[in-house]
């Protein structure tokens, strides 16, 4: 049996009920803490906490629950943080992973509204998660994980939305660390290379030689393979259970992407 790492934690997981954010909610329940996923598919979140309860009640560790909440929208993420308080009295750990990366194009194809768009869902909501759940964390001083991206510090061909929101997130993350030390709250970023997720499937659907670019994903990593989610929550479950004496930092997840000299021209 695993041990309980974080045992009666309440954690809440934006975006949990696909890739990143459903292996952490795997690796959390398994460490028995009690999970809030929440996403804006209420089909694919009941199903998936139904999934994480099952797994719990045969380990007996931890609980998990689905909230809907679309986290552009204000009411949403209050309900979600209020929700969790009423149902589990405390909040340990917000983990705000809900994102999306556009196709791959150059800026005179996106549009400003397009822009805006993104960085409610990839920026604004992280803010607004953090904001209301703060008071509460503060209580308990417990930790945030923001989950950015590699590339928020090497860049990426054709993404400059996506770049630009990761990059504030990363940012973000470290201002709000100064100030909530003062009150015993760690507040971290995650930023993973290329994770096999359902995002990432979705990118290698839409590509004219798809086998060509899930191979392009695997050899971007000195690994020679992409990460797995499970390996992405073992990463944030290590930050929020034991390294009690972090905060700010960025912890890059990327089987080496970044290190060496490619050929870039
Ligand atoms: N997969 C990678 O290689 C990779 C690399 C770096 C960073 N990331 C980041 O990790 C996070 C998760 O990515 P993933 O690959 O697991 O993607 P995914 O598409 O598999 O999962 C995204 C999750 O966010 C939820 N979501 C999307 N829009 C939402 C909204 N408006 N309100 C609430 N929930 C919403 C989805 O329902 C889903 O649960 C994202 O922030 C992404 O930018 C992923």
């Amino acid at each position: 049996m695993p041990s309980l790492r974080y045992a009666d934690q309440v954690v809440i997981i934006t975006g949990g009920s696909s890739g990143i954010g459903r292996g952490c909610a795997q690796e959390f329940v398994q460490a028995g803490a009690k999970v809030v996923i929440c996403c804006n598919n209420e089909a694919e979140g009941s199903a998936v906490a139904a999934e994480l309860r099952a797994s719990a009640l045969a380990q007996a560790a931890g609980d998990a629950v689905f909230i809907f909440c679309d986290v552009r929208k204000l009411e949403d993420v209050q309900n979600l943080i209020e929700a969790t308080v009423a149902r589990y009295g405390r909040i340990d750990c917000l983990i705000n992973n809900a994102g999306w990366h556009p196709p791959h194009k150059p800026i005179d194809e996106f549009s400003v509204a397009d822009f805006r768009d993104l960085l409610d869902l990839n920026l604004v909501s992280v803010f607004t998660a953090c904001k209301f759940a703060l008071p509460y964390l503060r209580q308990t001083r417990g930790n945030i994980i923001n989950m950015s991206s590699l590339v928020a510090v090497i860049g990426q061909h054709n993404a400059p939305t996506y770049v630009a929101t990761k990059g504030a997130l990363t940012a973000f993350t470290k201002a709000l660390a100064i100030d909530e030390a003062v009150h015993g709250v760690r507040v971290n970023s995650v930023s993973p290379g290329n994770i096999y997720t359902p995002l990432w499937q979705a990118a290698i659907d839409a590509a004219p030689d798809p086998l060509a670019c899930r191979a392009e994903g695997e050899a971007a990593q000195l690994l020679g393979r992409m990460g797995c989610v499970e390996e992405v929550g073992r990463l944030c479950l290590f930050i929020a259970a034991e390294a009690t004496f972090t905060t700010g930092v960025d912890h890059i997840i990327s089987g080496g992407a970044e290190l060496g000299y490619g050929r870039k021209s």
